[in-house]
């Protein structure tokens, strides 16, 4: 049999191993996914192979630690420098990035967008920003502190700690802090978010499975809007996609992975 797991902390909200899970059983696969909480990122490799694991996806806070312990990085994960699925290959361990091209189908049904700001400056928003740019979406990025801007302004993105923004309008306001993750906090100030609600045409939170108050907020507001769960179900569809060494299509995945939204 062969195993998967998800690593991170926590990891007790997350779906993947039912929609993982629900895929191997409807195409007869002899696989288990688990969850795995890891407090310490650094240790991840050892876990994995210590585990004797064919594959895994990697979730907060630990992506960008995960990128840094692959033999090889491959597709947008190395310009992004944040890893959400590991596969093991010939012994060696593989980092790809399916948060990016996940989140592009997700927002397909909005429509054009043309500009975007990105609330958080961690592996998602590193993930969404290259993604939305190679669409030639103009992205912002807006994090409560400096030291993560660092990475956005080396790659030409406007990078802005919240002291130093000054709100302007856009086509799509994105939420992906782990504000509202397991707690109640808004990702930036009420006040702020007040005023980019009022100057928005449409508004994503990347997490799934509850109500945030950002997404709260921007329903109070009216707005066209989006949780994390269309995203959650096209970025594991590309990972299994990847697990099953690209012997299923997306497209024969996809069923048995969206049924197990229904649970
Ligand atoms: N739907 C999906 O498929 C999907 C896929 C990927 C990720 N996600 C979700 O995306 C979120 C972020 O994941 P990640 O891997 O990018 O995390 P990460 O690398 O740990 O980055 C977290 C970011 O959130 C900010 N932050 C944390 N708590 C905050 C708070 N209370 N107020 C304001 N900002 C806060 C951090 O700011 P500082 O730099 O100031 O600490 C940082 O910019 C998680 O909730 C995850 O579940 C969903």
């Amino acid at each position: 049999m062969k195993l998967f797991t998800i690593f991170g902390d926590p990891v007790s909200h997350s779906r993947s191993p039912l929609m993982h899970n629900n895929v191997f059983k409807k195409l007869g696969i002899d696989a288990c996914y688990t969850r795995t909480r890891l407090e310490n990122g650094s240790e991840l490799r050892d876990v994995f192979f210590a585990k004797a694991l064919s594959g895994a996806n990697v979730t907060v806070p630990h992506k960008e630690s995960a990128y840094e312990q692959c033999d090889e990085v491959r597709g947008i994960a190395s310009m992004v420098k944040a890893v959400n699925t590991l596969v093991l290959e010939n012994g060696r361990l593989i980092g790809y990035n399916t948060d990016a091209d996940g989140f592009i189908r997700a927002i397909e049904s909005f429509g054009e967008v043309r500009s975007a700001l990105i609330l958080g400056a961690g592996g998602t928003a590193r993930a969404l920003s290259v993604a939305l740019r190679a669409k030639g979406i103009d992205v912002t990025v807006l994090n409560r502190s400096a030291a993560r801007l660092e990475y956005f302004r080396n790659e030409g993105f406007a990078a802005y700690a919240w002291d130093e923004f000054s709100p302007a309008s856009y086509g799509m306001l994105i939420n992906t802090t782990s504000a509202g993750l397991s707690d109640d906090e808004l990702p930036i100030p009420a006040g702020l978010l007040g005023e980019l609600l009022a100057r928005t045409q449409a508004a994503v939170d990347v997490i799934y499975g509850k109500e945030t108050p950002f997404l709260r907020e921007v329903k109070s507001c009216g707005l066209p809007y989006k949780d994390g769960s269309d995203m959650l179900l096209a970025q594991g569809v590309l990972a299994n996609h990847l697990f099953l060494a690209c012997r299923y299509t997306p497209e024969e995945i996809e069923p048995a992975m969206r049924q197990s939204f229904l649970y």
